[in-house]
């Protein structure tokens, strides 16, 4: 703890509540013995021993001391020993945040690969309104986790995912829409992310928070979502459509609410399939991949969308299965491609996500060695293979 934290909070109060040892001065830990040199060195083994430094919240004062090197107690001394990464969560007065002198010292820090999660607008200690609040714990606890568990195997690509489930409106209260939660798509962004990819998340309605930076586009209906999708297929690599796109809406639209006044027959149009305008406007090398949520005869339906759709994989979810698919936080699917049907066991919807990702990338391998010119006889058989 520095010297302002505490004056925010004892340090006993933060080692009764964490039950770990709190280390407030550079040069004798109380209680220790002055001439006791291990003390001395402690912000070394500290800078050594540590997977992460997170500085949360971090002052106005402790981003200079870091831009500028000055060490003049233990945080700021264990900051220049450690070769941890470093993550920073400023909290502070809006005109201290939007400070050239501050902002200066945050490039400086982000220049050195420091994370910095930002902080949030809202109202502050001080009585304004403005940024620098300090973030949800959430978000700074995403941002470690992805900093501690980078398997970076995503890095360069840049993924387009799709989640929820688009709405078409009748009137202006009502729509048509379908049981999609939004979880295994926002849970693929959030592998995707933490593996290292630029992620898009197309998003339908959900009641869900977007992972930690990811770039959400928010949509609501399938028209919307199809000009996002295309939008920006020109910078994805990677396409998974995770989304359960409605398949019609209805052909007009009450400009007003209706009124019950006995039977009613909705016409409706079908819709776009986005997925087949991605396949068909695919770039070499892009890889797609699209899900399906059925109720019976599965493996033969799912069999069929993947050669109608031309997608590399499809996603099988049995949506008839008890505890898992809509709204639960577990899953359990069946990865499908031209020639393997992968069984991918019951999991939370995030540990499948990963599971999903590594299948994905299998499919990315033997399209490089078709792509390779060195061994003419494996291009052509892997090739036929499709
Ligand atoms: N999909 C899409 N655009 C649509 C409908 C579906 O892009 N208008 C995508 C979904 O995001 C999903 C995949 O296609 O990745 C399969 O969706 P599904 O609704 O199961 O397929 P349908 O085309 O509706 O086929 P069917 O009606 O035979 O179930």
């Amino acid at each position: 703890m520095t010297a302002a934290a505490q004056q925010f909070i004892a340090p006993l109060t933060f080692a009764a509540l964490t039950g770990h040892k709190v280390i407030t001065d550079l040069w004798t830990p109380e209680g220790s013995d002055p001439g006791d040199a291990s003390s001395a060195i402690e912000h070394i083994d500290a800078a050594q021993s540590t997977d992460a430094l997170v500085v949360a919240p971090a002052t106005a004062d402790i981003l200079a001391k870091f831009a500028h090197g000055i060490a003049d107690d233990f945080l700021t001394t264990m900051y220049l020993a450690t070769t941890a990464p470093v993550i920073v969560a400023p909290a502070m007065n809006a005109n201290m945040w939007n400070h050239a002198a501050t902002q200066a010292n945050l490039e400086i820090l982000a220049n050195r690969h420091v994370r910095i999660v930002a902080p949030e607008s809202g109202y502050l200690a001080c009585g304004m309104v403005g940024a620098g609040r300090l973030a949800e714990n959430r978000g700074i606890v995403d941002t470690v986790l992805s900093v501690l568990l980078h398997r970076n195997d995503l890095a360069g690509e840049t993924v387009l995912i799709t989640a929820g489930g688009t709405r078409e409106a009748l009137d202006p209260v009502r729509f048509l829409g379908n049981r999609s939660s939004g979880k295994m798509g926002y849970a693929m962004a959030e592998a995707a992310q933490r593996r290292g990819a630029r992620v898009i998340l197309v998003s339908a309605p959900t009641a869900l928070r977007a992972p930690a930076n990811v770039e959400v586009v928010p949509v609501v209906t399938t028209q919307q979502m199809r000009d996002a999708v295309l939008g920006r297929l020109d910078q994805a690599s990677i396409v998974i459509k995770a989304a359960a796109v409605a398949d019609y809406r209805p052909r007009s639209q009450a400009d007003q609410k209706m009124r019950r006044k006995g039977p009613l027959t909705l016409e409706l149009e079908p819709t776009e399939d986005i997925l087949a305008a991605v396949v068909e406007q695919r770039r070499p090398g892009m890889l797609v991949v699209g899900f399906a949520a059925e109720t019976e005869d599965v493996l033969a339906h799912g069999r069929d969308k993947l050669l109608r759709k031309g997608a590399d994989a499809i996603v099988l979810n049995d949506v008839s299965r008890e505890g898992v698919g809509f709204d639960s936080d577990r899953n359990a699917v069946t990865f499908l491609t031209r020639d393997r049907a992968i069984e991918l066991p019951e999991l939370t919807k995030r540990e499948l996500a990963d599971q999903i990702l590594d299948e994905i990338l299998t499919l990315r391998s033997p399209r490089k060695e078709v792509l390779s010119e060195s061994d003419p006889d494996l291009s052509m058989s892997l090739g036929e293979q499709g």
